[in-house]
């Protein structure tokens, strides 16, 4: 009796301590980054400057056949190439992705598509635990994460120490055999990216629903992954024209690195994205947090290692991007194919039993070309994997193709079939009969009604910091 009311009272006082002083509620984590302005000026403003790389490039303008690729899934909603850090929360916020929620119970998405946008994310899963904030939808988590990718999503709090700031990385890393404590100062620098630039899946079990996890447990190549999703049944999404059962890739920039000749070699991101370079002052160095385009600091980057000159480096990279653009642009003709004359096998009457081994070669020749193709920078890191994964994709969407002739002539279907006009993205969305007036409209009216409630609600929050 006598202990209980002991912690009862102990309680009262440090609620009432909150109250009067007002803390950071987690004490390992500051979202702020402007805290750090002075403290560590140098790498403020570089990391600041992340903010000039503000072009938006829409992929779905860019490249129409994504729609189709895509159909029934967010992404033929609204996707944009990515932009600087300083974009990130802004983005989310914007995307059609993320729909238009008119409070914190509604909308498409769950909880988990804020955790690579904000050091808000380990201070809300200090606070809660990982129960806690992967709980609910989307829109529950606007007042909470306003704070940009910054300084506590790699570092520990008021210091130059690199951390692991999300415990599903952590997680991750251990499952691989590199848990993070025990590794180099080199390991860790490309580690606090590997915390997002990686590929990740959204659980569905009962006691984890909506947590992220990686799909690392059989390892970390485009194969290992696919058996582990395939093993578990896993899918994304099931797609609107084919029925095939998909799986979305995400950015395995971290897996795609490891197998270049740069990751073999351990030359981190830290080396070509963020080089150390002269203070203004002259005197000493600091490291450029601009994480961005390396040839922007050629002397800093690749110079430190390569006698080439800048245009030849250049030159080279361009060369690489093109080549593997020309095999991605196959893979992708091909598969909007594929998914029309499944259509079409469908329409025809085709069984779920003969279906089945197209839908897996459709299922896998997708991943793989997503997998080459969402691991931004993949031309620069690794265009021997990258051309080699996306061969395997043209390979079994042929597969694919071959059983669906099969299929179609036994069904009596003419070919080749009628495809639909998807040569722009308003043509592919139309075909796919996507209300786009409507979702934009409703976008629009979130931005204007729900979105200033979460920053005056924010500002509220964090005026009771320290
Ligand atoms: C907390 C998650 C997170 C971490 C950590 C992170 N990134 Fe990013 N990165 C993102 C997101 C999200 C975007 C896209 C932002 C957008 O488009 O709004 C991005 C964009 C980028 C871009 C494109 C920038 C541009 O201007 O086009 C590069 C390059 C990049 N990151 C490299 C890195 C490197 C290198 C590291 C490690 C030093 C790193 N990132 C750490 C989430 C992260
Ligand atoms: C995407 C990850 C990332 C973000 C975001 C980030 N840093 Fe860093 N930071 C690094 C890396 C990597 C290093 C280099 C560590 C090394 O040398 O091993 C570093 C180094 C530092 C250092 C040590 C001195 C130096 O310049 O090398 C300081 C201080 C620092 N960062 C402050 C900040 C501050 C302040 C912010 C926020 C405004 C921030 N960092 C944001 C990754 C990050
Ligand atoms: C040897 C140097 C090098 C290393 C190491 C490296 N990168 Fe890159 N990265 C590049 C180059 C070069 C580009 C292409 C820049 C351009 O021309 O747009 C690039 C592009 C990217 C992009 C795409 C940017 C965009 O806007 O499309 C991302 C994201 C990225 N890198 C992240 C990473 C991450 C994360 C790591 C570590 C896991 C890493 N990089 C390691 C050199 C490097
Ligand atoms: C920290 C050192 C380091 C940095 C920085 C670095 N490289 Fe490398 N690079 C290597 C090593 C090590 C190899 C592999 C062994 C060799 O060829 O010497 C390599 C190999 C290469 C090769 C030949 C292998 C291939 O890919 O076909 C090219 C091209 C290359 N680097 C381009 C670049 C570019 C472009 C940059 C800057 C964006 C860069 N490197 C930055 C160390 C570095």
């Amino acid at each position: 009796m006598k202990m209980k009311l002991k912690t009862t009272v102990l309680s009262a006082v440090i609620a009432a301590s909150f109250i009067a002083t007002g803390v950071t509620a987690s004490d390992k984590t500051e979202p702020r980054n402007e805290v750090y302005k002075d403290k560590f000026s140098a790498q403020y403003e570089t990391w600041h400057d992340t903010a000039e790389s503000k072009e938006i490039v829409d992929m779905l303008e860019e490249v129409p056949s994504l729609v189709v690729l895509w159909a029934g899934y967010g992404f033929a909603k609204d996707y944009n190439a990515p932009r600087g850090h300083m974009y990130a929360v802004t983005d989310v916020v914007n995307t059609l992705r993320t729909g238009a929620p008119t409070n914190a119970e509604d909308g498409p998405m769950p909880m988990a598509c804020w955790s690579c946008k904000s050091p808000d994310v380990p201070r809300v899963i200090e606070e809660q635990g990982e129960d806690g904030y992967f709980k609910g939808k989307w829109a529950k988590g606007g007042a909470e994460i306003v704070n940009t990718i910054g300084c506590a999503d790699c570092h520990e709090k008021g210091s130059a120490k690199l951390r692991m700031s999300r415990p599903f990385a952590a997680r991750a890393m251990e499952a691989i055999g590199t848990p993070f404590d025990k590794a180099s100062r080199k390991d860790k620098q490309s580690m606090v990216c590997g915390q997002c630039h990686v590929e990740y899946y959204f659980e569905k079990t009962d006691d984890r629903k909506g947590f992220v996890k990686f799909p690392w447990d059989m390892g970390t190549t485009v194969e290992q992954m696919e058996v582990y999703y395939d093993n578990m049944e896993f899918s994304d999404w099931t797609h609107a024209v084919s029925k095939t059962p998909m799986l979305k890739a995400q950015h395995p920039g971290y897996e795609t690195w490891k197998l270049g000749v740069h990751g073999k070699n351990n030359v981190t991101c830290t080396d070509c994205h963020m080089p150390k370079v002269a203070k203004a002052s002259g005197k000493g160095k600091f490291t450029d947090h601009k994480v961005g385009n390396p040839f922007d600091r050629f002397e800093e980057t690749c110079a430190t290692c390569h006698n080439q000159s800048k245009e030849f480096m250049v030159n080279l990279t361009k060369e690489r991007y093109k080549k593997v653009g020309e095999l991605k642009a196959s893979a992708e003709k091909q598969l909007v194919k594929a998914h029309f004359e499944a259509k079409a096998a469908w329409d025809a009457g085709a069984t779920e039993a003969e279906m089945k081994p197209i839908l897996m070669d459709i299922r896998h020749s997708q991943w793989r070309w997503d997998y080459a193709t969402a691991s931004h920078g993949v031309a620069a890191h690794a265009a021997d994997e990258a051309l080699r994964i996306l061969g395997t994709s043209v390979d079994k969407a042929a597969d694919a193709r071959i059983k669906l002739a099969q299929l179609l002539a036994a069904k009596g279907v003419k070919q080749p079939i009628a495809y639909p006009d998807v040569s722009t993205k308003a043509k592919a969305q139309a075909a796919l009969g996507m209300d786009m007036k409507k979702m934009n409209a409703d976008k629009e009216a979130f931005k204007k009604n729900l979105v200033p409630k979460w920053q005056e609600e924010a500002k509220k929050r964090e005026a009771t910091y320290k």
